[in-house]
């Protein structure tokens, strides 16, 4: 497995497996690397010839400055892990490498990037557009793999690619499923930052979500569900919700069809924002 950390190495090993007419999968991360992450290397490991991981803390995302700071970086770890993962390169770039310009870009996306998370978290859409498309247009992957952990960045995503933002990436956008811990909590960097007692607290948050689905079938209404989520998560001193929403799962617009929903939330653990979703 190599190890890159400038856009010209990898453009030439990229185009040393086209070459070769072999296949390449892609897989975007900001480190902290877990088992959410690796199903999407495993994934592409299976799918392709060769696979393509980034490990990049984007600070053009993160609206929040401490955010950022904070947010765990843990390269040699990552490279060990991936290493046993069936990745081939990890492309480790510094900030200087990727924006040795400021981005000024503004996509033009509508309400799928305005909704939600675009709504709490201003500019944050725009920052993973920037550094997305960036990526793609180095790697251009044959398949590029996003988890479901982060619904609606895959929604963005795909509208900026239908938009004509990306001419370069010919692929396909391949969403994975959301890797949960045996107990159901939704597996995310942001974890680590949780003391014992909250992370007993964000149990709640993923138990709410199944049991509002179940509920669908007892003929619970979109209301009866927002109602049902936001008692149980409220019941809990230590979670403050964000947002609860159920949305089309293909618009993200707040919906009371439940027929082609999605339940989005986002929700404090103290000082630890964590989101969820599940599909309907
Ligand atoms: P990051 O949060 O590191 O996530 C990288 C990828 O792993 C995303 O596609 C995310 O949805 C997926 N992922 C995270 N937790 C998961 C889980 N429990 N199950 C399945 N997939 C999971 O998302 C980003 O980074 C950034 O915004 C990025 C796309 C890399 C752009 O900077």
């Amino acid at each position: 497995m190599l190890v890159l950390k400038t856009i010209s190495e990898v453009r030439q090993a990229v185009a040393q497996y086209r070459k070769h007419g072999k296949t390449i999968g892609f897989v975007p991360t900001m480190g902290a690397l877990h088992d959410g992450h690796i199903s999407l290397v495993k994934r592409s490991f299976e799918e392709n010839f060769a696979t393509i991981v980034s490990v990049f803390v984007n600070p053009t995302q993160f609206n929040n400055k401490e955010d950022l700071e904070k947010y765990p970086r843990t390269l040699q770890d990552d490279v060990n892990l991936l290493q046993q993962s069936g990745c081939d390169i990890v492309f480790a770039p510094e900030v200087e490498e990727m924006y040795p310009q400021p981005d000024t870009r503004q996509f033009e996306l509508g309400m799928v990037a305005e909704v939600m998370e675009g709504k709490f978290r201003p500019g944050h859409f725009n920052g993973v557009c920037q550094v997305v498309s960036k990526l793609l247009t180095i790697t251009t992957p044959d398949k590029a793999y996003f988890g479901q952990k982060d619904y609606q960045q895959i929604a963005v995503i795909r509208t900026m690619l239908s938009k004509g933002y990306v001419p370069e990436f010919k692929g396909e956008l391949v969403p994975c499923p959301i890797k949960r811990a045996d107990d159901g909590l939704a597996l995310s960097s942001r974890n680590q930052r949780l003391s014992p007692q909250q992370r007993i607290s964000a149990l709640t948050i993923s138990k709410a979500l199944f049991s509002a689905k179940d509920k669908v079938k007892d003929g619970a209404t979109a209301n009866d569900l927002r109602k049902y989520i936001e008692d149980t998560i409220s019941f809990d001193s230590n979670l403050k919700i964000e947002y609860v929403e159920i949305a089309d799962k293909d618009t993200l617009c707040s919906t009371n069809d439940l027929h082609n929903a999605i339940i989005c939330v986002a929700v404090y653990d103290g000082d630890v924002r964590l989101i969820d979703n599940i599909l309907l």
